[in-house]
């Protein structure tokens, strides 16, 4: 059946990160209902095997849907590297758009550099699994991955400034001094800390794919005849996350820069029907 233009667009991460991608759909989409799920009982998703991402996303994936959402963004770089084409195949199955974060940040960046070599930085599972890079060869690009995993418990902590951050900044991109004008944040933690990434690679331009992300839902929703009409009233945000409420409430603030309301914690059963993945391996 196909999906109303009046239900939620469902946004997933494996925990805060993917505050960072609701907040730019929420300003390019102010009357869109979301409803955010941070898998944070399973967090962090980027030190784990393919396999256990894929089976986590499908868990999650097939929680929202059974909620009633008309999209579904994976806001989270490292599920969108090892899940988003098990999520784009269940969800053809019911008619569900499904939309990741890697593509967005590509194009913006292929379309900002000068000298055709981008970098990219994200969680081990994401700078192994070569998605990024190999979408930047496809279009031509030389493409330089380099794994950041501290910035996650640094993002998480809201030590985003200051000499520890700045310290690790410059030792994870030392490395990319002098290698590409163009870096890619692909995490959706690293937002937090562009200050320190800046600053460690001066001339160096830096995206964030969240709004990038944002345009390419806005343009997905309005190909597909599923934008609400934008007069109507702003749209509503729901949170729900799989562990520690306490927590996402506060870090969750930090990342969104306003308190998140009301949030519920669920729990998610084992993915049935459509996003029972039939892949192995
Ligand atoms: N926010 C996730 C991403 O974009 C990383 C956090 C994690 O390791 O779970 O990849």
């Amino acid at each position: 059946m196909a999906p109303l233009p009046s239900l939620p667009i469902g946004v997933f991460d494996s925990g805060v990160g993917g505050l960072t991608v609701l907040d730019a759909i929420a300003q390019r989409l102010p009357s869109e209902d979301l409803l955010y799920l941070g898998d944070t009982a399973r967090v962090p998703y980027g030190t784990r095997s393919p396999l256990t991402v894929r089976r986590y996303a499908s868990r999650v994936a097939s929680h929202l849907w059974g909620q009633g959402i008309k999209a579904l963004v994976i806001a989270c770089n490292t599920a969108t590297a090892h899940a988003l084409d098990d999520l784009i195949e269940a969800g053809d199955r019911v008619g569900l758009p499904v939309l990741g974060v890697i593509e967005p940040g590509v194009a913006v960046a292929a379309a900002q550099t000068r000298s055709g070599h981008v970098g990219v930085i994200g969680t081990e599972g994401t700078i192994r699994a070569g998605r990024y890079q190999a979408a930047l060869e496809a279009r031509g690009l030389t493409a330089t991955g380099l794994p950041c995993p501290l910035f996650v418990p640094l993002a998480e902590e809201g030590w985003t400034e200051g000499e520890v951050a700045a310290l690790v900044a410059e030792r994870y991109l030392a490395p990319l001094r002098g290698g590409p004008d163009t870096l890619i944040l692909g995490c959706t933690h690293f937002p937090l800390l562009r200050g320190v990434v800046a600053a460690a690679l001066p001339g160096v331009e830096v995206i964030d794919s969240a709004h990038a992300a944002a345009d390419a839902v806005a343009a997905m929703l309005d190909a597909q005849g599923l934008l609400r009409d934008p007069s109507s009233a702003p749209g509503q945000h729901r949170f729900q996350v799989t562990d520690n409420l306490e927590r996402f409430h506060v870090v969750g603030e930090r990342f969104l820069q306003r308190d998140p309301g009301p949030v519920q914690l669920v729990d998610l059963p084992e993915p049935a029907g459509p996003f029972l993945s039939t892949r192995s391996g």
